[in-house]
């Protein structure tokens, strides 16, 4: 028997195209009217369901760090199967469609950029290696990446059951592409691109998860989400920390270029702002809160306060 979410999912997504082509063969026919109403009413869902996609993805309730290749932050693709989810069941007793609809692409969205953290400090590892760091960190570093393998099959789980899909990660084509390029001058030496990645997907992007996190989890109704941001909270300050140790290798053994990063990082720190957005039609902020999603405005100040007290602490470094 089909899954009535899964039903419901493909009748919202695919109700828009289907309107603007009903639409457009309607206005051929000479129906101008009728078919102009049915291309209104399919743009119109289109945008209603890229609303919602967009204002998840800049809700930034759980990431790890990012990954980035080429300068660009890069997830794997979505995908159905198994392998990347534990057995945590939240309560979806008396949930709407369209509510479990929205907080399962919330999960999936964090799970995938959880799951691209794994390969994030793959790559940190490398690169501290090739760097001469000392063992602590190189040992930090694979402790992070099996946190964020945790955090990922976590999130995966709740994006499952909450969507009713058997949502799992997929390839990563970019990565298996990625190979090491000749840097711009105006990106610096090795120790400037170690602090200044450091310092913004580190201290200060891992940093605000955190903070995130643990506001997310005092909010939380369901004891399952509480107790996931919970421990997300705890593992991504302890991912910040170990960024900030990386910054005082750097500082230490860089010399003047990594001191200079810094300083240009910090400049850039204003510019990690995340877009404020209308909230999603059909659920209230008082719901998702309660459900693991912070609201815009209170993702707003926790930003400013993680980007102040980040700030602070790079100053006196
Ligand atoms: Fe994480
Ligand atoms: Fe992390």
């Amino acid at each position: 028997m089909v899954n009535p979410i899964v039903l419901f999912v493909c009748f919202i997504v695919l109700s828009g195209p289907v309107l603007i082509v009903a639409g457009i063969i309607d206005m051929s026919k000479g129906s101008g009217t009728r078919g102009g109403i049915l291309t209104v009413l399919g743009a119109s869902t289109m945008g209603l369901v890229y609303w919602a996609y967009s204002a998840i993805s800049h809700m930034n309730f759980s990431k790890g760090r990012v990954l980035r290749l080429k300068g660009r932050a890069r997830v794997a693709r979505r995908a159905l199967g198994d392998g990347w989810a534990d057995d945590a069941t939240p309560d979806i007793e008396g949930l709407t469609p369209w509510q479990r609809t929205v907080l399962g692409e919330a999960w999936l969205y964090s799970a995938g950029m959880e799951h691209a953290s794994v390969p994030a400090f793959a790559k940190l590892s490398l690169k501290l290696s090739a760097m001469g760091a000392p063992s602590e960190l190189l040992e930090a570093c694979h402790l992070a990446a099996l946190d964020e393998v945790r955090h990922a099959r976590r999130c995966f789980a709740l994006a499952r059951a909450y969507s009713g899909l058997p949502w799992s990660a997929g390839m990563i084509p970019e990565l298996s592409q990625d190979r090491p390029q000749r840097p711009s001058p105006a990106e610096g030496d090795d120790w400037s691109r170690l602090v200044r990645g450091s310092l913004l997907d580190g201290c200060l992007g891992e940093g605000l998860a955190a903070s995130v996190a643990a506001e997310v989890s005092r909010r939380a109704s369901d004891p399952v989400i509480r107790e996931t941001l919970a421990v997300i909270a705890e593992d991504e300050g302890r991912h910040a920390e170990l960024a900030w140790d990386v910054i005082a290798f750097a500082l230490e053994r860089g010399g003047g270029t990594a001191k200079q990063a810094l300083r240009q990082a910090l400049d850039a720190l204003e510019t990690q702002r995340s877009p404020s957005l209308p909230s999603i039609p059909g659920v209230d902020e008082a719901f998702l809160a309660r459900n693991g999603v912070l609201p815009q405005a209170e993702l707003g100040r926790l930003m400013e306060e993680c980007i102040q007290r980040t700030r602070a602490r790079a100053s006196s470094s």
